[in-house]
């Protein structure tokens, strides 16, 4: 049980980088979008008005900022976690700029494939919609700090976020519609 528990606090500890990301890019997005109203050759947008310039600069520096409270406090932390305090103190620089960037990136591309599909703004695409950050996240971490991924990010951790990141993530949105924030609970 020991076991199980410390998986997930673990789990949750190596994302928060990258699961604070699409929340804050939500919570103070808005403004010029990315694609800067462009339409691709299909005539539909490139990636639409879900995706601007601000919800990626404030949303990849929100989670570098919680990156780098949770490297400071990391040894504060670790006594009262089930992880081995090693474990949680096993920091990187580079990973708590590529986990917040590469989510929105990742979520960035699933819109890009959204919109060719002919999925207007906001549609749900399950799965997608859901997995798309980890997908980024996990991608460019491993493109830059492929150390650090390989050493913290065994089976069990991959498959534990792979399984509570839609829990999540739903949580998140449904409190992100209650609030106004978002304009559909997923
Ligand atoms: N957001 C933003 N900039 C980003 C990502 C998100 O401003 N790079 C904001 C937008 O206001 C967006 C909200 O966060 O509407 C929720 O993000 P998401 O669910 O990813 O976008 P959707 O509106 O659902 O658009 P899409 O269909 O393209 O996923
Ligand atoms: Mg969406």
């Amino acid at each position: 049980m020991i076991d199980v528990i410390s998986v997930l606090i673990l789990s949750i500890w190596l994302m928060l980088p990258a699961y604070i990301a699409n929340p804050a890019a939500a919570l103070f997005g808005g403004g010029t979008p990315i694609d800067m109203g462009r339409n691709f050759s299909d005539n539909k947008r490139i990636l639409g008005d879900g995706k601007t310039i601000r919800g990626l600069i404030i949303g990849s520096l929100c989670g570098a900022v919680v990156g780098l409270l949770q490297i400071a406090l990391a040894s504060n932390i670790a006594p009262y976690t089930h992880v081995s305090g090693y474990a949680l103190t096993q920091a990187s620089f580079i990973a708590l700029l590529t986990m917040p960037v590469g989510a929105l990136l990742g979520d960035m591309v699933k819109s890009f494939f959204k919109r060719r599909l002919g999925f207007d703004r906001g549609a749900m695409l399950p799965i997608a919609d859901q997995l798309d950050f980890v997908a980024g996240a996990w991608a460019l971490t491993l493109l830059l700090d492929y150390g650090w991924f390989t050493s913290n990010f065994t089976l069990a951790v991959i498959v534990t976020v792979l399984i509570i990141t839609p829990v999540l993530h739903l949580g998140t949105n449904i409190v992100g519609f209650k609030l106004g924030k978002k304009k559909v609970p997923w």
